[in-house]
């Protein structure tokens, strides 16, 4: 009993210790509706729902994101994935950018995006195949 008390006093103070470590990275940021993709309303809604939690500036964070660990591996997503691709600013991207990262929308839809750990806690994220083949004709690209 003694050893279990003091190993979970060591795990508390560490997890305590953890939360004082800063992340930085941006909840909600202004969204100027003027730089939003503009799409089709049925595959705005699917990027709505399965895509802008990382890649718009529309990212809402559950309490949980908070919380070290979890806000380390959640920041990091939602930064990498805003780096990538923000629909929330996709009219500054130029005519090259935006074709190439059509291609890429179309290689992700495959089966990468939405990832796979954020869907197995979002289950409502989950693309169907038939969504998942709307996105891609829309892109109008071809595999790889
Ligand atoms: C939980 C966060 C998260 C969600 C939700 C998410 N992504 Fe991503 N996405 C990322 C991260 C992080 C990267 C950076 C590359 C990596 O780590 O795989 C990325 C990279 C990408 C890329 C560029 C890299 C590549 O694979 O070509 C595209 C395109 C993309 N995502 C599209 C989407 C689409 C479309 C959706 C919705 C169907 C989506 N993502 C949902 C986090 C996310």
């Amino acid at each position: 009993m003694v050893v279990l008390k003091t190993i979970f006093k060591y795990l508390l103070g560490f997890f305590i210790l953890i939360q004082v470590i800063p992340i930085s990275y941006e909840e909600q940021k202004k969204v100027d509706s003027a730089l939003e993709m503009k799409a089709p309303a049925e595959i705005m809604g699917v990027f709505k729902r399965s895509c802008y939690a990382c890649h718009s500036n529309e990212t809402v964070l559950p309490w949980y994101s908070h919380v070290a660990p979890f806000s380390w591996s959640i920041s990091r997503h939602v930064d990498l994935g805003r780096q990538w691709l923000n629909f929330s600013t996709w009219e500054t991207y130029s005519v090259e950018e935006k074709d190439k990262k059509m291609g890429e929308i179309y290689n992700a839809v495959f089966v990468a995006m939405p990832l796979r750990g954020y869907v197995s806690m979002h289950p409502e994220a989950e693309l169907t195949p038939d969504e998942r083949k709307m996105i891609r004709d829309w892109t109008g690209k071809a595999p790889f």
